[in-house]
């Protein structure tokens, strides 16, 4: 099975369109679609600390979880029915949010290569919340709750686990029993701390992951969801009672939508949709796609002082230090990991080996990406820039994950691509502005907050304000230097803000005369 480019294209045209608005909206530091992930956290966090404190009144047992729910929403509806609202609404604003994520970084296609430990550990979360969220609703002991615990009880009976039905043991009283209370209770403060574990595991292989969203997204996020708990506060259905047939009632569609299904499905229809859409999310790292994987970062011990500075921009923990094994007069050396490398070329933009002012007609850096050698990229680069035309000759750096340069080349304009913005050296600018007397260099990436390798914007914006090593050196002229980040939906913009440059630097150049 190959992943269509052109529904992958589609997919990804309308994404980007639509986190425009949104970045319109909100801007894009408090864009929500940049941080779902870390949104996902914060939810959790709600319902964490809202599940804490309605726990603190929760009864556990038959005769008892009923009546204590129902005091705490209304009896104290200030207090525990506002938390229990929140609990139930940032539980459901959880499932919406890690669908988003999880659809969004498929979109984007950041589900493949060394990124496939990320997308995996992410898929037992999807069920481990869905549990969470079901076993939510039987705490209570309504009719609902009574309805879900039969369906689930009659759906896992398909499966051939237990030797006698579980139905028919709770068919009777006897089987809802303060035992049985006391194991769903149980579950429902266990199966979050195992949420917590897997979370933890899901980022492990991520360096500075974003796990808080930006103040302003969080407060209004909590402000939602304390509008929606006053307006249309969580309520109880009527008691449960096992003498009466249990009926479905206001399903919560973002939990309970698996026992419509079954009402139309056999159980083991809906068991083959369930294990069948896990193992696909599973394999799916590893189906053919039509993009190419380009050979991971290589250390050349020859030129690696062991500075670490690959290390501290590595957005994937995928550089390690090790004691040095060359008898050279350094402690480390840097070692690549490659089931962790995503072929960003960050490092070696980080790298001060590879600087272009080398003597050295071929060189090689201390960190190197074998498809892009940055001894070939100066060589490129000084071709390209030989070539040009005219008084305000610029050379544009870009990045093949966002917008596409090739479309602005022109008699005074060179171009030249990288896999992300980070991986060029600060020092390639200044060589292009003092060596090569170009007028300008122009940098372009993903938009702001949404670099595909995570921290490329960031980097490049640090090490040009000479705020992160390698710095951009201070007596490098900025007034020729200009970024703009641009998606490939953004082509119009990008062209519009290099033409504006070019014409900033006809006026330096005016204002010299
Ligand atoms: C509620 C559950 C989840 C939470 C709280 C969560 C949280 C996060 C966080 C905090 C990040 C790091 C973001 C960053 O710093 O760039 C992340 C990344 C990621 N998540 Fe999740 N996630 C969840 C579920 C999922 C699911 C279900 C999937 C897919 C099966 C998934 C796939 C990914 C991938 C592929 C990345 C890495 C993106 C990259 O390589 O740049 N996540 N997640
Ligand atoms: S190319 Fe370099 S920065 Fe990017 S993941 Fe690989 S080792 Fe890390
Ligand atoms: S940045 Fe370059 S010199 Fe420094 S440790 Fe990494 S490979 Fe070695």
């Amino acid at each position: 099975m190959i992943i269509s480019n052109q529904a992958e294209s589609f997919a990804h045209r309308t994404l980007l369109r639509f986190e425009g608005i949104l970045n319109k909206i909100f801007g894009n530091d408090l864009n929500p679609f940049y941080c779902l992930g870390a949104l996902g956290f914060f939810l959790f966090w709600v319902v964490v600390v809202s599940g804490v404190y309605i726990y603190a009144f929760y009864k556990t047992g038959m005769e008892l979880s009923y009546p204590s729910v129902e005091y705490y929403t209304h009896e104290q509806w200030y207090l525990g029915g506002i938390m229990r609202s929140l609990h139930r609404y940032a539980s459901d604003a959880l499932m919406v949010v890690m669908v988003l994520h999880l659809l969004r970084e498929f979109i984007l296609g950041r589900y493949r290569g060394a990124r496939w430990f990320t997308w995996v550990t992410g898929v037992p979360l999807i069920w481990l919340i869905f549990s969470a969220g079901i076993n939510g609703y039987w705490m209570v002991w309504d009719t609902l709750a009574q309805f879900s615990t039969v369906a689930t009880i009659e759906w896992f009976d398909w499966l051939p686990i237990f030797s006698d039905p579980m139905s028919g043991y709770f068919a009777s009283q006897e089987g809802f029993n303060d035992r049985f209370f006391s194991l769903v209770s149980f579950a429902h403060v266990t199966v979050p701390l195992v949420i917590l574990i897997f979370i933890w595991v899901h980022i492990l292989r991520l360096s500075y992951p974003v796990v808080n969203p930006k103040r302003g997204l969080m407060l209004g996020m909590l402000l939602a969801l304390l509008i929606l708990s006053l307006v249309k506060p969580a309520v109880s259905q009527g008691p449960a009672d096992l003498g009466i047939e249990p009926a479905r009632l206001g399903i919560d569609w973002f939990y309970l939508f698996i026992y419509p299904l079954l009402d139309v499905w056999s159980a083991g229809q809906v068991w083959a949709l369930v294990i069948g859409i896990s193992l696909l999310l599973c394999v799916l790292p590893w189906l053919p796609t039509r993009h190419k994987q380009i050979p991971v970062a290589e250390v050349h011990l020859e030129d690696c002082s062991g500075c670490r500075l690959c290390v501290a921009d590595c957005p994937y923990e995928a550089v390690v230090m090790r004691p040095r094994s060359d008898g050279m007069n350094f402690m480390e050396e840097a070692v690549v990991v490659p089931d962790r490398c995503v072929s960003c070329g960050i490092c070696v933009g980080a790298c001060p080996s590879s600087t272009p002012f080398r003597s050295e007609t071929e060189y090689i850096s201390g960190i190197e990406m074998p498809s892009l050698p940055m001894s070939g990229f100066r060589a490129a680069m000084v071709t390209k820039l030989a070539r040009l035309k005219g008084d305000t000759r610029v050379v544009v750096f870009g990045c093949d994950h966002a917008a596409n340069v090739e479309n602005l080349r022109g008699d005074g304009i060179a171009v030249l691509s990288l896999p992300c913005a980070a991986m060029l050296p600060p020092s390639f600018i200044e060589y292009a502005l003092r060596e090569q007397q170009v007028e300008g260099v122009f940098v372009t990436g993903c938009r702001e907050s949404d670099c595909y390798y995570r921290m490329g914007d960031l980097w490049t914006k640090q090490r040009l304000a000479a705020k992160r090593e390698p710095r951009l050196r201070n007596r490098t002229d900025r007034e020729r230097i200009a970024q703009f980040w641009a998606s490939s939906a953004d082509a119009e913009e990008l062209a519009l803000e290099l033409d504006k440059f070019r014409s900033n630097l006809r006026g330096l150049a005016s204002d010299k005369k």
